[in-house]
């Protein structure tokens, strides 16, 4: 069997068992392709065009097997196929991934490459934050990104750090990217000339309405109460005491953007568009942080009394 015909019927295999994507890969031709290019060995490459996809390609017996056997377990387990495979594509750079850490698929990963221009100044950029790393894609492609920057990487979960550690270990950045082990700021003292975050934000009711394939990540990655935004809203409370003077800070907000921006309407979002959507990444300022605290002080202490700290 040729490679593109082992393409077109594993497509077909998985269309026809009405799985889920979105998790890495687009669609089942996505996965196919993948599918395929793993259990041939060959090195699959962020820059694949249909010239370098070897079509004509003919199959060894093995590498049929193996494509017969991920698709299985691709389809009995629902698995995402990230996790199968164990490799992840972020901004164009290939990272290990397996259960402990969410699959990478921010929307950061169109403007991580670009430095946020022209919002930010990647000169005087030193210093970033990766809040909420996960399996540490979005610090790793900072890091490469901003040459002259050293990162923290912080997250609360010690399994996703573990992953993180592997990451930048494959990158050889343990020179410039540090590990912190916290929920939300705790354990870090400095401030940050960048802070970027794709926090959970997953409200309750879409939590419930996930796929199969989604519950096999870790529910921290999504949930955040009812409306999606109890961490949003807590970050960015605090955030202000991690920035420096000019500093920046870029949250994914996704799903959870129409109600942000509904509570906070007087706050300069700046909505940073992407492919897929226009308002799921916003970027602040410091001073404007800094001007908003109060507002979100109010609207914490209304959704939930005893969480708000007033210093
Ligand atoms: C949507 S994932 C993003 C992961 C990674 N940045 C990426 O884009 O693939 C959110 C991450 O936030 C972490 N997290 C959830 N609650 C947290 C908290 N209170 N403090 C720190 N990290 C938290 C989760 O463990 C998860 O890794």
């Amino acid at each position: 069997m040729r490679f593109s015909e082992a393409v077109v019927r594993t497509a077909r295999q998985l269309e026809a068992a009405g799985l889920s994507y979105g998790q890495g890969f687009q669609d089942a031709d996505d996965e196919a392709l993948r599918i395929a290019y793993a259990a041939s060995g060959l090195e699959f490459s962020a820059c694949l065009s249909d010239d370098n996809i070897p079509h004509e390609l003919l199959l060894t017996d093995d590498a049929i097997s193996i494509i017969a056997t991920i698709t299985h377990e691709r389809i009995a387990s629902r698995q995402p196929l990230a996790y199968i495979l164990k490799e992840a594509w972020f901004s164009g750079n290939r990272f290990y991934i397996d259960e402990r850490a969410i699959i990478p698929r921010s929307y950061f990963s169109e403007w991580i490459p670009d430095q946020f221009q022209p919002w930010v100044d990647p000169v005087q950029v030193r210093t970033i934050l990766d809040m909420c790393c996960g399996s540490g894609c979005m610090g790793i492609c900072c890091a490469l990104a901003f040459p002259d920057a050293v990162v923290l990487a912080s997250d609360n979960s010690s399994d996703a750090l573990d992953v993180a550690s592997r990451n930048i270990s494959d990158y050889g950045l343990q020179q410039r990217i540090r590990l912190n082990h916290g929920n939300m700021f705790e354990g870090i003292e400095e401030r940050f000339d960048l802070i970027v975050c794709n926090p959970p934000y997953v409200s309750a009711d879409r939590f419930m309405a996930l796929p199969p394939e989604y519950c096999k990540e870790p529910d921290v990655a999504f949930r955040a109460g009812a409306d999606g935004l109890d961490f949003i809203l807590e970050m960015l409370l605090e955030s202000g005491k991690y920035l420096t003077a000019n500093g920046i800070i870029v949250v994914e907000s996704g799903t959870a953007s129409a109600k942000l921006e509904e509570f906070l309407d007087d706050v300069p979002f700046v909505w940073l568009s992407t492919e897929f959507d226009e308002k799921v990444l916003f970027l602040l300022e410091a001073d404007q942080i800094r001007t908003a605290r109060n507002k979100i002080i109010r609207l914490l202490e209304i959704r939930n009394p005893a969480s708000v700290s007033s210093d």
